[in-house]
C-alpha cells in the first residue's frame, strides 16, 4: 500500500499557461480520493504525472516514502507500482480476456500454476471467471471495463489511478461498476485516485474530493464539506444545486455564525471564523429555503417537476443575474413571474480570501 504526496506540482507545455498549477495533495494510505472538475481543467495531465507518463515542470511527487518525481528524479512508469484504468479500456484485441489480465503477471516473470491462480482470482473478483477464453470484442462495454479493472488488480498495485472509467457506460452499468470499485477497494486496501467530471460518482465513492479548475485545486474536502461549506464560488456552483447571492455582513462572524442582509432582509447563517464585516457572497442550497409569508423578496422564474416535488428557480429582488433554486410541494408552486417571499433557514458565507 502507498499514500501519495504531491508537493506544488506544476506542468507547463511550452510557453502556455500551466495545465497543472502548484497542486499539493496528501492522499492517505488506503484513501479513495476523487478528482472532480470540468473538461480541460488538467485532471488527466495530473494523473499522467502521477503515473510517470509526464514529468513535472516544478514540484515533487512521492509514493509512500519514495520520491518518484522532482527536478532531478524520474522513476519510470513500470517501476512505480501504479495500476491505471482508462476510460477507453485499452485492452489488447488479439489476446483473450485471461491473457489480457495475465499480461502484467507475465512481464514480471510469473508463470505456470501461480500465473493461472492469480488470473483466475482477479477475474473472479470482477465476476468474469466464465469469459476468460473470449476476446474483448465479444464483450459488452461494462464487461470490458471490468476486464481492465481485473488486469489492474492482477498487478497488486499500491495505488490505482482511474480516469473516467465509467464515462462510456449506461446508468445501470455505472451503478454495478460503482459497486465493483467499492468491492475492489475493500478487498485490496489500495489507495485510489478516481478522476471524473460527474459529481454524483465522486460523492458516492470518495472519502474526499479535490475540486479542480484551471489546473488548480480549489478545495480538497469530504463531500459533505464541499456541499455545505464551499471554499470558493466555483465550488459552490459546481457541487450540488442552489445558488450564490450577494449579501452584506453588518458585523464580523462569531462562533461560526454571521448575520447577513440581502435585499433588506436579515438572516443568521454559517460562516468561517474570522469572516470580516462588509460585502460577501452567500451560498444557499435548495433545502436552505422555504416559501413563507415574510422573508427575502424574490421572483419565480420557472418551476420544473422533479417527481414528488418541484424545483423552483427564482431571483432575489435587485440581483437579476443570480439565480437560486428551492423545492416546493405540489399545490404551493408559484407561477412564473410571481413575487414571493422566501425564508432562509441556513446558508454559508463563502470565505472572502478566495
Ligand atoms: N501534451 C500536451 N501538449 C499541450 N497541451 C496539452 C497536452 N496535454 C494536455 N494539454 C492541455 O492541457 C489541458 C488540460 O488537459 P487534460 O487532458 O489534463 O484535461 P482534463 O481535465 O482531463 O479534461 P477532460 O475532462 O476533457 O478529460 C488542455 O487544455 C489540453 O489541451
Ligand atoms: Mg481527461
Amino acid at each position: 500500500m502507498a499514500g501519495l504526496i504531491l508537493d506544488r506540482v506544476t506542468k507547463r507545455f511550452g510557453d502556455a499557461a500551466p495545465v497543472v498549477d502548484r497542486v499539493s495533495l496528501d492522499v492517505a494510505d488506503g484513501e479513495f480520493l476523487a478528482i472532480l472538475g470540468p473538461s480541460g481543467c488538467g485532471k488527466t495531465t495530473l494523473l499522467r504525472l502521477i503515473a510517470g507518463f509526464e514529468r513535472p515542470t516544478e514540484g515533487a511527487i512521492r509514493l509512500g516514502e519514495r520520491l518518484v518525481a522532482d527536478a532531478g528524479t524520474h522513476v519510470q512508469p513500470e517501476d512505480r507500482q501504479v495500476g491505471i484504468v482508462f476510460q477507453s479500456y485499452a485492452l489488447w484485441p488479439h489476446m483473450s480476456v485471461g491473457e489480457n489480465v495475465g499480461y502484467p503477471l507475465r512481464t514480471r516473470g510469473i508463470r505456470g500454476a501461480e500465473y493461472k491462480r492469480q488470473v483466475a482470482a482477479a477475474l473472479d473478483t470482477v465476476g468474469l471467471g466464465a469469459v476468460a477464453d473470449r476476446r474483448p470484442a465479444s464483450l459488452s462495454g461494462g464487461q470490458r471495463q471490468r476486464v481492465a479493472l481485473a488486469r489492474c488488480l492482477a498487478m497488486s498495485p499500491g495505488l490505482v489511478l482511474l480516469d473516467e472509467p465509467l464515462a462510456n457506460l449506461d446508468v445501470h452499468l455505472k451503478a454495478s461498476l460503482l459497486d465493483q470499485f467499492q468491492h475492489f477497494r475493500a478487498r485490496t486496501g489500495a489507495t485510489m485516485l478516481y478522476i471524473t467530471h460527474d459529481q454524483s460518482e465522486a460523492m458516492a465513492l470518495a472519502d474526499r474530493i479535490a475540486v479542480m479548475a484551471h489546473g488548480r485545486v480549489e478545495q480538497l474536502a469530504a463531500p459533505e464539506t464541499l456541499y455545505r461549506s464551499p471554499a470558493t464560488e466555483f465550488v459552490a456552483d459546481f457541487i450540488g444545486m442552489g445558488g450564490v447571492v450577494e449579501a452584506i455582513l453588518p458585523e464580523p462572524a462569531a462562533a461560526g455564525q454571521a448575520w447577513v442582509e440581502i435585499a433588506g432582509h436579515r438572516a443568521l447563517v454559517r460562516a468561517a471564523p474570522g469572516q470580516a464585516a462588509g460585502a460577501a457572497r452567500l451560498c444557499l442550497r435548495p433545502e436552505d429555503l422555504a416559501l413563507a409569508t415574510e422573508g427575502l423578496p424574490a421572483r419565480c422564474r420557472r418551476a420544473r417537476y422533479q417527481g414528488g416535488e418541484w424545483l423552483v428557480e427564482l431571483t432575489v429582488d435587485g440581483q437579476d443575474e443570480r439565480e437560486l433554486q428551492m423545492l416546493a410541494k405540489p399545490g404551493t408552486v408559484p407561477e412564473p413571474g410571481a413575487a414571493v417571499r422566501v425564508r432562509i433557514t441556513d446558508g454559508w458565507v463563502i470565505p472572502q480570501s478566495c
